[in-house]
């Protein structure tokens, strides 16, 4: 969409951010002569059906409350089958961009933790879930520091197809709880846990599980004690944050009023967050870390699978009628093929470089030129259609698996880069190979469970996650 454009009623002002699903521009409706945020929805998920009732459907709901802390919306629609979403402008930062400078005070977070809270109590009231609750998705107002939360409903259940295509995830696994990861029905205790996450992180200046890869702190989600920060608060964490949603705070009111509690008692003194300027200055916006972004089904579905202790519980799921799935299992045998290829190149690559037998740059070379092609398998792979759920979920499960694999073989090859001498000395590019390695492999073996067995019944042969 180009600046000055119109579209249906609104006139295209300017970029005021991405997100997941789309461009967030800066508009003005021109009878009315209001300025909007108007959220254009990206094509790819526009063109699912499902995800164009369920957004035009949750986006009335939420215009339906009525709540000085929740977004006004003022109309969603579509003009010439673009979806879009228009909404108050609100002039100031988003809770990201603030705490992205550092932990807010305790009476600042307090406030946030109040207003954001009411917001919550209301919607739930009205049986309306957010489920995507995060410091991005509340916005505060400039001259007045009112607190808006945004995006009511609208992540976390499209189709994982539409997201693949889209190239990204709707945002961030810091702020989930232990019963979304898993996949099960919510009700408003899952945002209490989501408002537990965003209070630890105001207060501490990092999000409850500060860990290196997406699969990490989900797992910490669903298996580590709640973060702690000081004696008084720990107990306000500890329920919010609790594993079993019994044991959580029936509403954010009673968690913000514990909160203001466990403040007064001298919180101030022992939390080890620094304290904000009196005034701050937010018209430069500090660019926020590096956006985790994941593929929330691969995600829920690794990670339920890693509960439940065993790959296998996916094996025989929703097979349906296999000998149709025989074009389909022929392709992606195609392509496990070439991977397995390059995999055992990578592997005399790095052999021939540990015993000297090449240098390590021409070794880096063969490495570079494998993760080339793996990236044309995925590029393939993005653009098959799936016959069905099933092999949908395994096609996004082996997406992620070659992701991950093409950032192993780039590890490597900097890793060999780094140094001619031979063999060539640890480096960090090793470890994060490694790990990348390890994250390829989780994801290959949930795919290779559920693959093998269709294979195998149309006489096919089964593979091995340490093959490809
Ligand atoms: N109502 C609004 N008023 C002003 N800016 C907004 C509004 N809604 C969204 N934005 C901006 O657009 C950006 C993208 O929003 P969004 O697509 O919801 O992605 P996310 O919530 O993941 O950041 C936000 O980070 C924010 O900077
Ligand atoms: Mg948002």
């Amino acid at each position: 969409m180009n600046l000055g454009e119109q579209f249906g009623p609104y006139r295209i002002e300017s970029v005021l951010g991405r997100g997941g699903m789309g461009t967030v521009y800066l508009a003005t409706h021109a009878r009315l002569q209001r300025r909007v945020a108007l959220k254009v929805i990206a094509p790819a998920l526009a063109d699912d059906p499902d995800f164009r009732t369920r957004f035009l459907r949750e986006s009335r709901l939420a215009a339906s409350l009525d709540h000085p802390h929740v977004i006004p919306i003022y109309d969603a629609d579509e003009v010439d089958g673009v979806l879009y979403l228009a909404m108050r402008y609100v002039d100031g930062p988003s809770l990201q961009a603030l705490i992205s400078e550092g932990a807010l005070t305790p009476g600042d977070t307090l406030r946030v933790t109040e207003q954001i809270g009411g917001a919550l109590d209301a919607a739930h009231a009205a049986d309306l879930i957010h489920r995507d609750l995060k410091p991005a998705n509340i916005l505060v107002s400039e001259a007045d520091g009112h607190a808006y939360l945004c995006d009511f409903g609208l992540a976390k259940r499209t189709s994982s197809r539409a997201m693949t295509q889209a190239g990204s995830f709707l945002g961030t696994v810091d702020y989930c709880s232990p019963e979304q990861i898993r996949g099960e029905p919510l009700d408003g205790r899952a945002d209490i846990y989501s408002l537990g996450c965003v209070v630890f992180h105001c207060l501490s200046g990092r999000p409850p599980y500060a860990l290196d890869s997406e699969i990490a702190v989900l797992q910490a989600h669903l298996n580590d004690p709640p973060p702690t920060l000081s004696p008084e608060l720990d107990g306000v964490f500890g329920r919010a944050m609790a594993k079993d949603r019994e044991d959580r705070y029936p509403t954010a009111a009673a968690l913000a009023s514990d909160l203001r509690q466990a403040i007064a008692e001298g919180a101030p003194a022992t939390v080890r967050a620094q304290a904000l300027p009196a005034t701050r200055e937010h018209s430069t916006q500090v660019a926020p870390r590096a956006r985790r972004r994941w593929p929330w089904i691969v995600a829920a579905a690794v990670l339920v699978a890693l509960a439940a202790g065993s790959a296998a519980i996916w094996a025989t799921r929703d097979s349906g009628d296999d000998a149709s799935l025989a074009p389909f299992v022929d392709r992606v045998e195609n392509m496990l093929t070439q991977s397995a290829a390059g995999r055992r190149e990578i592997a005399a690559a790095l052999s021939d470089a540990n015993k000297c037998k090449t240098s390590n740059a021409a070794a880096a070379e063969r490495i570079d030129s494998v993760a080339t092609n793996r990236q044309s398998i995925l590029q393939q792979l993005g653009s098959m259609t799936a016959p069905t759920p099933a092999t949908d979920r395994m096609l996004t499960l082996l997406q992620r698996g070659l992701q991950n694999s093409i950032e192993a073989d780039r590890h490597y090859g900097a890793g060999l880069r780094s140094s001619a001498s031979c063999p060539a000395p640890k480096n960090p590019n090793f470890t994060l190979a490694a790990a990348s390695d390890r994250a390829a492999t989780t994801a290959k073996e949930l795919f290779v469970a559920r693959f093998d067995p269709l294979a195998t019944s149309l006489h096919r042969r089964a593979w091995s996650a340490g093959e490809f």
